[in-house]
């Protein structure tokens, strides 16, 4: 089964979110063979709550902290997502990386608190275009995997987004051959760390309408995280392949 997560990023309130789903469960009637994920802002959480309540469609945070709760101003609370039914975390995604510092260690600790919850991370990894250009994009996936798997139980389910970091949001899609050569690298970085052949790796980085079939026919593709794309219900329904 095909994964497709959209990722919202800071965008979608509360309302907009109630509006994007009254148009969404009209019309993805069909989707009952793939896995739709969709990762809003924390304050909309509660609004795809509620308006997933009765679907087979999952949801979940873009980010939480290592510990459930306690004294941490400002923080998510992963706890606090599963209880309110969420499924998945997204984890480690290069914005995260870049913009707020976070390191593998860091997300080591977030990953292995997300797990012990049973809420699912999706871990996403990714080389920059000075990294690939110099040769470094497997040693890179490596070193980010190691180290934020560094806590992880291998028992429980997890997620992998291979997202290149120079094509997010930038409408540069990775070629064919890219995407295969760094999914390969992947799957036997994750066989060589003794992970379940199945841990599905989904690719990220402006999919789009245009690109999606192409990108979702490489076999080692397991699905897709989606950013810009995923705004509008009609190309994300689209990407869904509806
Ligand atoms: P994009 O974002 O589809 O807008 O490139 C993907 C992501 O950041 O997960």
């Amino acid at each position: 089964m095909k994964i497709f997560a959209a990722n919202w990023k800071l965008h979608k309130n509360p309302n907009e979110t109630r509006e994007f789903f009254s148009n969404w469960n009209r019309q993805a009637l069909e989707l009952s063979s793939r896995e739709v994920i969709f990762f809003p802002q924390t304050v909309s959480l509660e609004a795809a709550a509620t308006a997933l309540a009765h679907s087979k469609i999952s949801w979940g945070a873009q980010n939480s902290y290592f510990e459930a709760k306690g004294a941490f101003t400002g923080e998510i609370s992963a706890q606090a997502v599963k209880d309110m039914g969420g499924k998945y975390i997204l984890l480690g995604h290069s914005e995260r990386r870049t913009l707020f510092h976070e390191t593998d260690e860091l997300i080591a600790k977030k990953l292995k608190l997300v797990q012990s919850l049973d809420l699912i991370p999706m871990l996403c990894i990714g080389e920059t275009l000075a990294e690939r250009e110099a040769g470094k994009t497997k040693s890179i996936l490596e070193k980010q995997l190691k180290g934020s798997l560094a806590l992880v139980d291998k028992k429980k389910h997890l997620m992998v987004a291979y997202e290149p970091v120079w094509a997010i949001g930038t409408g540069k899609v990775a070629s064919i051959a890219q995407v295969k050569e760094a999914h390969e690298d992947v799957r036997n970085i994750l066989n060589e760390l003794g992970f379940s052949n199945k841990t599905p790796i989904l690719y990220g980085g402006s999919v789009k309408p245009d690109n999606a079939k192409e990108l979702i026919s490489i076999p080692s593709v397991d699905g897709f995280l989606v950013g810009g794309a995923s705004l509008e219900v009609e190309s994300f329904l689209t990407i869904c392949g509806v």
